[in-house]
């Protein structure tokens, strides 16, 4: 029996994390699952209801679940507001609340949208890379931070800092990652130009050493963003810090041509995990029944894999989107000529149907 906190968020997350709950309510009805489900706030709908996007009620209900579901944050309603009170704040805040450090992003190009990619075909087939994001420290949480004024005019500041511990823990999660996967860890830094950098190359070399198994590689992070481009099937699992691994994460998302599909996982030392899309909320497509809910349906699938020790069911959902697009559906954002295109909810009712035959 797992209870799983859902927290839709704002603008399409209403709409995609519904088709996800349908999942869950069918593995519950046919596979015996017993998720029960806990509703919460989190983000612009969180301020607008209780002033903050982070609400303390949401911290307590987390800490006695099991899994997070979280669909998406923000919107150009909340941007006027202080930085303290955005949206984003909240799902930065809940991230490092429950230390979910480790941060999963994977960039898989399903055979079927092959002609949805910008790249040439033969460049993305068959990819299948793993971005591990720091996801609590460097430069996104590093203190001095602010806007002062310093000899008479404006200054701002952040500080991109690393603990030994925090960069060995992420190496850590990397490292096993890779271990059932292909092996291949290429770790993404700029230690030609930054001291952090420095100690993060030295400590996933120390890392390293518990895992023989696997080969380990350094790149600087201009380079991989340019290699990312030109040849990403080098890659098997990519270790960063939070900023690059931002950046580096949209990137390899959209070699795949459809960020609608990509689902990530958050996790903390115990493998407890917020599990989310990629993409974010997207206000200009929200309450038009046009998002994509497959990268949500997904993230059910990694929280199944990851935490809840159910790789079968897992590998069932990805099978059940995988004759979905089979037989021809598609979302808007990955149609082209001939295919049908659905709207979100037809989307989330024809994942359930290929899960129930
Ligand atoms: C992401 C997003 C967030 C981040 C924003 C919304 C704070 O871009 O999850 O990649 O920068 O981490
Ligand atoms: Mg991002």
């Amino acid at each position: 029996m797992s209870k799983i906190l859902i927290l839709p968020g704002d603008g399409i997350g209403t709409e995609i994390v519904a088709q996800a709950v349908k999942v869950i309510d069918s593995l519950n009805s046919n596979n015996s699952m017993g998720m029960t489900l806990v509703d919460g706030l989190i983000g612009g709908i969180a301020y607008d209801e209780t002033g903050t996007p982070l609400p303390e009620e949401t911290i307590k209900i987390a800490k006695e679940c099991d899994s997070i579901l979280l669909g998406a944050v923000g919107g150009p309603k909340w941007e006027p507001l202080e930085r303290a009170l955005r949206p984003e704040r909240g799902l930065l805040g809940i991230r490092s609340e429950l230390e979910l450090f480790s941060n999963l992003r994977p960039a898989i190009l399903y055979p079927q949208l092959a002609n949805a990619s910008s790249l040439k075909t033969e460049i993305v087939s068959g990819l299948d890379l793993m971005i591990v994001r720091e996801l609590v420290g460097g430069i996104y949480f590093g203190e001095p931070r602010g806007v002062e004024t310093k000899d008479g005019e404006r200054f701002g500041i952040n500080s991109a800092t690393y603990y030994e511990s925090e960069i060995a823990r992420i190496g850590h999660s990397a490292f096993q990652i890779a271990q059932k996967r292909g092996r291949r860890v290429c770790s993404v830094d700029k230690a030609n130009v930054l001291e952090v950098c420095e100690l993060w190359r030295e400590v996933m070399e120390e890392v390293s050493k518990d895992y023989p198994d696997v080969s380990l590689s350094h790149m600087y992070v201009d380079n991989a963003a340019m290699q990312l481009v030109r040849d990403p099937k080098q890659f098997d699992v990519m270790v960063t810090s939070n900023l690059f691994g931002d950046v580096l994460s949209d990137c390899a998302a959209m070699l795949t041509g459809s960020i609608g599909m990509l689902p990530s996982a958050s996790l903390d030392k115990n493998n407890f995990g917020m599990y989310e899309p990629i993409h974010g909320s997207a206000p200009d497509i929200s309450g038009k029944d046009i998002a994509n809910p497959l990268a949500t349906i997904l993230s059910v699938s990694m929280m199944l894999r990851y935490s809840l020790n159910q790789g079968e069911l897992a590998d069932k959902i990805n099978s059940a989107v995988s004759k979905v697009l089979d037989k021809g559906y598609r979302t808007k954002d990955i149609a082209f000529d001939g295919d049908k295109v659905v709207g979100t909810n037809q989307m989330g009712d024809l994942v359930v149907a290929e899960l129930e035959t």
